[in-house]
């Protein structure tokens, strides 16, 4: 028999990924007979890591921060996707030897507003807060559920404004600073900044969320992000960790690497009790 195909994810840090989990849960779930690890690779040692994984038997690796730039420069051809958002969470290995690089972050986090979530992208305000790459991920398929308008705010106002106008061809979309938001109205609000990760929030003023309004914070912790709770002080009907884009982003990724679906409701409904589990 021959060894289950390897697949991993190099991040740094990588610790807390739930990856290997989600991984080994749809595996389980198809009956993929395959292995999924948490490599820790820091950006000087990314490339060799990658060539290493692969020669070695390695079928797919997911890149996450701070990798995600290099595995786009490092693909041999991109999706359109991963082209447009200039970085790659998902490596495959072709049978000539050639890497393909998509990213699968967009998809993943429109399949939980719209499928799981029931929230409305259409004709709707949106905020993205946050310039860097994720918001660059997130841009391009967003405009394709024709928002009335996405406005992008950054503590930076320079690289929201950048940003606007190069996905202003896809769609209504402008860009600010954080302090320009003041008396503007959204109904949803993304939380798109490095800031959630080290348990911060940018200041936000009074009156940002319509009533009705959801929020919804990209990145995702064990207990709620101040983001979350910021949602839940203002009354937004539904504030959210990205618990279910981390789900659906890989199960994006798992089609890709085995061409079978997985089902992520359970996967997600499962990573939710455990959080609300003591200890
Ligand atoms: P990622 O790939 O996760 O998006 P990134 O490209 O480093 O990471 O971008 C991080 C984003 O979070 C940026 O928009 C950054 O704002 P700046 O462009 O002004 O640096 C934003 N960010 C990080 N920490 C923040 C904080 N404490 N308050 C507000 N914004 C923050």
């Amino acid at each position: 028999m021959s060894p289950p195909d390897r697949y991993a994810v190099f991040g740094h840090p990588i610790r807390h990924s739930q990856s290997p989990r989600i991984h080994g849960l749809f595996a389980e779930q198809t009956g993929q007979a395959l292995t999924y690890t948490a490599e820790d690779v820091e950006p000087g040692a990314f490339e060799p890591s990658v060539k290493q994984f692969f020669s070695e038997g390695g079928r797919g690796l997911n890149c996450t921060v701070p990798l995600k730039e290099l595995a786009f420069q490092l693909a041999d051809t991109l999706s359109d996707r991963a082209r447009l958002a200039k970085a790659v969470n998902t490596l495959a290995l072709r049978e000539d030897g050639s890497v393909h690089g998509d990213n699968t972050d967009g998809v993943g986090l429109l399949r939980d507003l719209t499928e799981n979530l029931g929230i409305a992208i259409s004709g709707q305000r949106l905020l993205i807060l946050g310039a860097g790459g994720a918001t660059r991920g997130i841009l391009a398929p967003l405009l394709e559920h024709r928002p009335a308008r996405i406005t992008v705010a950054n503590r930076t106002t320079a690289k929201a404004l950048q940003l606007a106008q190069e996905f202003q061809p896809l769609g209504p979309v402008d860009g600010c600073g954080l302090e320009d938001i003041a008396g503007l109205n959204f109904d949803l609000i993304l939380n798109a900044t490095a800031a959630s990760l080290s348990g911060e929030l940018p200041p936000l003023p009074a009156g940002l969320l319509a009533t009705g309004g959801c929020a919804y914070d990209l990145a995702y912790a064990r207990a709620p992000t101040p983001f979350v709770r910021w949602g839940i002080s203002v009354g937004a009907r539904l504030s959210v960790d990205g618990i279910g884009m981390l789900v659906e982003q890989a199960a994006e990724a798992f089609v890709l690497w085995r061409g079978v679906r997985p089902h992520t409701a359970p996967v997600i409904a499962l990573l939710n009790a455990e959080r609300q589990a003591p200890g």
